[in-house]
């Protein structure tokens, strides 16, 4: 029986694992983390992520050919193909600070595997990592060899989260970089085996190694672009009484453009988008390659833009100033049916909005207020590391309250900001809510759900990124002096 063995129990190891045990029963899958809570939780009802369709396909094969455990090093021993899904956080000092990936955890994984390991091993490269990073990996593995043959793979994971059990179950493709040796490309025909069980051939992607590291980081920097794109339209239209939803129809129509990822917002998150470009752009300056770095540089850019924008938007509209008023922030998780707040735009803005001594009350169908509170006390780039190994700035968030129901949130308050599109965002009950909250009512929808015309009915002044400006905030300064 092919042992496979997973270094990270995260977002992206945990259901991979899963899908791959689930799909192959003749494949023995222990999922290992450093983290004991986290593999509690991975072997109790309460699994550790949020994510559709996952309990499902966890119970489906839990206990039979999937196993969740925190003896790492039993288990990689053990192992033909062991795949490295460790955290690679943005560095906060020293060469390429805020921008370069922290190995740390990665190389660590690496000398781990090169000190238990007895018997030849694929290891395979699964969380996103600097191009290059496999030479690396392949120069710590060799030089402790004990004459053992480990072969490196790249196999970066394109799941997107809250779909990521779709995305695993039907991928559009799975992208498989080896070295373009006869023993590499045996390497790449083990691995292919196992995605074979359930993923048609013509969808598996063999490619040179660099050329696998490098796919994922610009597929993540092309999807990226296209949100910046458009959220760099929406200020245009907010300007000129365009739509940007109109816009974003009629441009993505055109079949060489596309539909998706067109939707304008208060910003991109998630653990992958910025972490990558930075990375990206890190790899272009190695490379002296300065205008690259300065094209790809700017999607980042607009991103902040677009919420320090918002923020902008808010305190404008409200007499320029939101000191001591109550604000109600409706979503906290970076993109909806998830419970991640890795680089959610929510976290910045709540900061612009403390900065102009609002209160705040949160609430997030799917997100703790412990979390909450950490994301809010954290430095920038700290949260990418194994949670006990976070670092926190002294002062804990103030004039902040985690509450559990969208009505409480916006009770009293002066403004709501929606931050994340969940579905119950849509179909809450305006009226009410206007009723339970001070005069005049302010919405500011940073993920287009509501219905504007419709809460301009019921009474509240709307802002909705890149449509047309209500004439309350026209006649404002598109932001206040600073
Ligand atoms: C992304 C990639 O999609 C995935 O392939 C990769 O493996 C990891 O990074 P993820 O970050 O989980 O996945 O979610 P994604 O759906 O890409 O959303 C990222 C951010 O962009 C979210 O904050 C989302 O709200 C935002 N977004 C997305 C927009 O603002 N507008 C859009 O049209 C689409
Ligand atoms: P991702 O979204 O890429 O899956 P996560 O942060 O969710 O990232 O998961 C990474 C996991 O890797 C964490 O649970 C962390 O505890 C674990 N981890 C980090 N370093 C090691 C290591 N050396 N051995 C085992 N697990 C590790």
């Amino acid at each position: 029986m092919v042992k496979i063995c997973c270094i990270g129990a995260g977002y992206v190891g945990g259901p991979t694992m899963a899908m791959i045990a689930f799909k192959c029963p003749d494949i023995e899958v222990v999922v290992v983390d450093i983290s004991v809570a986290r593999i509690n939780a991975w072997n109790s009802d309460r699994l550790p992520i949020f994510e559709p369709g996952l309990e499902d396909v966890v119970k489906g094969c839990r206990g039979r050919n999937l196993f969740f455990s925190y003896d790492v090093e039993k288990h990689v021993a053990a192992a033909d193909i062991v795949f490295v899904s460790v955290n690679t956080p943005t560095k906060t000092r020293g060469l390429g600070a805020g921008k370069a990936a922290d190995l740390t955890y990665w190389e660590s994984a690496a000398r781990m595997i090169a000190d238990v390991s007895k018997s030849d091993k694929i290891v395979v490269e699964k969380s996103t990592v600097p191009v290059k990073t496999a030479e690396a990996i392949e120069k710590i593995l060799t030089h402790n060899n004990k004459g053992i043959n480990f072969q490196i793979l790249s196999n970066p994971e394109f799941l997107a989260e809250g779909t990521a059990i779709e995305d695993l179950a039907k991928p559009d493709r799975v992208l498989i970089g080896g070295r373009e040796t006869p023993e590499g490309q045996k390497a790449i025909e083990a691995l292919k085996a196992v995605y074979a069980h359930w993923v048609p051939e013509e969808n598996i992607i063999t490619m040179n190694l660099w050329s696998a590291e490098l796919s994922k980081l610009a597929a993540n920097a092309i999807l990226a672009q296209r949100i910046s794109s458009i959220n760099a339209m929406s200020a245009l239209c907010e300007a000129t009484g365009a739509d940007v939803s109109e816009v974003a129809y009629a441009v993505g129509k055109d079949s060489r453009i596309g539909p998706k990822f067109l939707n304008a917002s208060v910003g991109f998150g998630g653990s992958c988008f910025q972490k990558d470009i930075l990375n990206l752009v890190y790899i272009c300056e190695c490379n002296g390659l300065t205008e690259v770095a300065n094209y790809w540089k700017q999607v980042v850019q607009i991103n902040d833009y677009q919420k320090s924008r918002f923020v902008k938007r808010v305190v404008s509209s409200m007499f320029n100033t939101v000191s001591g008023k109550k604000i109600a922030i409706l979503g906290f998780a970076f993109k909806k049916d998830t419970g991640d707040t890795r680089e959610t735009a929510a976290i910045d803005v709540c900061h612009g909005l403390l900065g102009d001594n609002a209160k705040i009350s949160i609430y997030d169908p799917q997100v703790t207020a412990d979390q909450i509170m950490r994301d809010l006390a954290m430095n920038k780039f700290d949260w990418d590391h194994p949670q006990h190994l976070q670092p926190m700035s002294p002062t804990a968030a103030k004039k902040v309250d985690v509450v559990w129901d969208a009505y409480e949130a916006t009770k009293n308050a002066h403004g709501v900001c929606i931050l994340t599109e969940w579905d119950e965002f849509k179909k809450l009950d305006y009226k009410k809510v206007y009723d339970g909250m001070q005069k005049p009512a302010f919405i500011f929808d940073g993920r287009n759900v509501i219905n504007v015309e419709e809460l301009r009915k019921i009474g509240f002044i709307v802002y909705s990124v890149g449509k047309p400006l209500d004439p309350w905030v026209k006649d404002l300064p598109a932001a206040p002096p600073s």
